[in-house]
């Protein structure tokens, strides 16, 4: 069955003639086709460190696929994480959903496996990456979820279209997080929830001093890493982890307060951080405000937990736009 293209600006569904090459949506933006993905930036020269991240995800796709993946075993990993497992469980059955900087899309693909009825839209910069997701879209069914290529900086999307809008891991691989942030933002719909995956500079601290001791050494020290030291995971997997982790081109990392500071100046109401893990309780709930002395607290939990953490000193920040 083909699949049918939806646009991430509009959400209306894009008619195309067998074999279209380029599309165009009734609210006027146009895409190239690419498999399901539709390619806002197409051939268009990139500004030069996107260039750049593009061209690194483009050898190591974050996260990988390993061979034998498909939807169950998809939904099993990502039930493996309470913070996914509440946020699934938060999230409506018929949300429509943007995840911004999607990668392989596999939070994307669970959101959209776990509720048929959602209607999913993954954007990312790097078409690497989205061909892969595309390829495990199209082997898993999954036909709720959009793929496109755009940069975040240029977002095809109506401002503050979505209700849900989500991004991992991708404003600290930006030259200006600041603003890249505030552009994921602007796509939140008054009332709207915003989960701002990134790194925080106390939560990152142990891993900062494990790569700068990798990089001495010549190599990562896998005693140190959790993840180099699973045995579930194969060869190929811990090759994307490393070049991500110890040799990315363009990271930055950022003080929860710089954070918050640009998402209050946004319109948005800090509801909680992950970690702590929100396991049991609504992920959107809002939890009490922060003083400094618990933020000093909160924070030197994550720097002491840095040790053991499998995701390398990444905090989610939950907000609500007002
Ligand atoms: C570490 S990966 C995170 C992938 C996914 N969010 C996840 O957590 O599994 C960072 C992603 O951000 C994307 N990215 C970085 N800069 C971007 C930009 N300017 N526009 C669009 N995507 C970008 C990269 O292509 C990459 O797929």
């Amino acid at each position: 069955m083909s699949h049918i293209s939806h646009c991430p600006s509009c959400q209306a569904e894009i008619p195309s003639a067998e074999g279209a090459e380029r599309v165009e949506c009734a609210c006027g933006l146009g895409y190239l086709l690419r498999g399901s993905v539709l390619d806002r930036i197409g051939e268009t020269q990139r500004e030069e460190r996107a260039a750049e991240v593009e061209d690194f995800y483009s050898i190591s796709p974050f996260p990988g696929y390993a061979p034998g993946d498909d939807g169950p075993t998809l939904i099993d990993r990502c039930r493996r994480s309470a913070f996914l497992c509440s946020l699934d469980a938060a999230l409506p059955a018929d949300a429509k959903i943007l995840d911004c900087g999607c990668g392989t899309a596999q939070i994307s693909a669970f959101l959209a496996l776990s509720a048929p009825g959602r209607q999913v839209f993954g954007i990312d910069g790097c078409r690497a990456s989205l061909a892969h997701a595309d390829e495990f879209r199209s082997r898993a069914g999954i036909e709720n979820l959009q793929l496109v290529r755009g940069d975040l900086f240029d977002l095809p999307v109506t401002p503050e279209r979505y209700q849900f809008v989500l991004s991992r891991g991708v404003v600290h691989h930006t030259p200006d997080p600041d603003e890249a942030t505030r552009r994921v933002a602007s796509c939140v719909a008054p009332g709207g929830y915003l989960l701002l995956g990134f790194y925080e500079t106390a939560a990152r601290s142990f891993h900062v001093a494990r790569r700068a001791l990798g990089k001495v050494l010549g190599r990562p020290v896998r005693a140190l890493d959790p993840v180099l030291q699973r045995s579930d995971l194969d060869e190929d997997k811990k090759r994307i982890w490393i070049d991500d982790q110890y040799k990315h081109p363009l990271e930055h990392i950022l003080p929860l307060d710089r954070v918050n500071r640009v998402l209050e100046a946004e319109g948005f109401r800090y509801l909680r951080t992950v970690p702590p893990s929100p396991l049991g309780a609504n992920v959107f709930d809002p939890t009490p405000e922060l003083s400094a002395s618990a933020r000093a607290r909160l924070r030197l939990g994550w720097a002491i937990d840095g040790i053991r953490d499998p995701d390398a000193g990444l905090v989610f920040v939950v907000a609500q736009k007002n």
